[in-house]
């Protein structure tokens, strides 16, 4: 992937930090903020497993407001919800064996521009993903986890910047 345009770093220290920037991405795909007013994006959901990439990916979509169980997509590779006008999918790449799956199955036209896009493994579909609006790596560390957040496209780097605590 090309250089991101702007990062940060956050530690989460427990899955409630983890559900706590699950909550502000989901206000910032929202696009209430920013003019005119921009719906969805897509982020890419890495690290180790059992890094917390579905734990933030479940949080993120019910604070959208999904409801009833959201299912991790590692088998069915995508699970797709319709909330509040945006179209949502989340995969899971883990499984997949040959990138060119990733053309076969036409997932490809799911990429439109208002959608929720959310990605565990994208490493795995090869280079046929275009870039990501912001790339989220999950790190153990200690009992937590560290998050290192990466923003590939000037939606991203807004949201970045939205993220970014304000300094001293
Ligand atoms: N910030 C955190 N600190 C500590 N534990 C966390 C944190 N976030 C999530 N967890 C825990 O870590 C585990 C993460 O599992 P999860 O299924 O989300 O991982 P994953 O990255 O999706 O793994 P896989 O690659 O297998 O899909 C869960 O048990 C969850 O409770
Ligand atoms: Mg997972």
């Amino acid at each position: 992937m090309t250089c991101p345009f702007a990062t940060l770093e956050s530690m989460l220290a427990d899955e409630s930090a983890t559900a706590a920037l699950a909550e502000r991405l989901a206000h910032l795909l929202r696009g209430h903020d920013t003019l005119p007013p921009s719906p969805g994006g897509r982020i890419h959901l890495r690290g180790d497993l059992g890094a917390g990439k579905t734990t933030l990916a479940r949080a993120l979509l019910r604070a959208l407001g999904v409801q009833g169980r959201i299912k991790s997509p590692s088998y069915a590779l995508l699970e797709s919800y319709n909330v509040s006008n945006l179209h949502c999918y989340h995969f899971d790449f883990y499984r997949f064996s040959d990138a060119q799956e990733w053309q076969d199955a036409g997932f490809r036209e799911l990429l439109d521009e208002n959608a929720v896009v959310l990605i565990e493994w994208p490493e795995q579909a090869g280079t046929q993903l275009p870039p990501p609006d912001l790339d989220i790596l999950l790190e153990y560390a200690g009992t937590g986890r560290r998050a290192s957040i990466a923003a590939y496209s000037d939606k991203g780097r807004l949201w970045l910047k939205q993220l970014t605590p304000p300094g001293p």
